[in-house]
């Protein structure tokens, strides 16, 4: 009754521009980020490379879950640290468990230029003295999802993403999210099991 009169037709609203002034350091961060494909010859300290991890997949909450959100809390998705040599780690390729809060290498050597090669040679992943690569585990999500499922787990690599990127800016540390690479070619690199498929690679350095 309440709407008698009113159409569909196409009605404008501007918005009230977002002051600068007025911007919360959130916005702030939000607006200085940008991809970033070169970085200072600088090492990633072990606490820097734990804060990204922790806003990548840490923990934050009692019941365990995490800083990023998680269709039904099934947590598809791992963190492969691709660290070069001269860095704080012993070069090689870690997982990162998100209980506990720890690395695992399993992988031991600088892996930085197959990855790269594997990525169809971006430069910025031989160049960057860190990687982290995003994996699904797809069978994780899908027994509950089916193939929604997998929608799902390529929305969580986006949440997760972003809390590095963000992270990042506060921190001075450059990344760019990079997912054109060949799937069978990064998957040898980190000899990932059949059921994990890696969706993103985020070279990271100093701007
Ligand atoms: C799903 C996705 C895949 C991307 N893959 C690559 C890539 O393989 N190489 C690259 O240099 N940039 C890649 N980018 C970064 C985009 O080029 C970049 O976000 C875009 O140019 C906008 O610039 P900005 O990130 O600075 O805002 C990718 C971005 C997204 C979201």
């Amino acid at each position: 009754m309440g709407n008698q009169g009113l159409t569909d037709l196409p009605m404008k609203v501007k918005l009230p521009e977002p002051e600068a002034a007025d911007r919360s350091h959130i916005e702030e961060l939000i607006a200085k980020r940008r991809s970033v494909r070169r970085y200072k010859d600088k090492e990633l300290s072990e606490s820097v490379i734990s804060r990204l991890l922790w806003a990548a997949q840490g923990v934050s909450s009692k019941e365990g879950l995490r800083t990023a959100p998680s269709a039904g809390a099934l947590y598809p998705l791992e963190i492969h640290v691709v660290a070069g040599e001269d860095g704080k780690l012993e070069p090689g390729i870690y997982r990162y468990i998100s209980e506990g809060h720890t690395l695992v290498r399993e992988i031991a050597g600088d892996m930085r230029e197959r990855l790269s090669k594997a990525a169809l040679s971006q430069p910025m992943i031989r160049s960057a003295p860190v990687s982290f690569v995003i994996s699904a585990v797809y069978p994780r999500i899908t027994g509950k999802y089916g193939s929604r499922g997998l929608r799902y787990a390529y929305m969580e690599a986006g949440h997760t993403a972003q809390n590095i990127c963000l992270l990042g800016v506060e921190l001075g540390i450059g990344t760019c999210t990079v997912g054109a690479f060949e799937d069978e070619e990064v998957r040898k690199v980190l000899k990932l099991p059949a059921n994990e498929d890696p969706l993103y690679i985020l070279p990271l350095g100093y701007i």
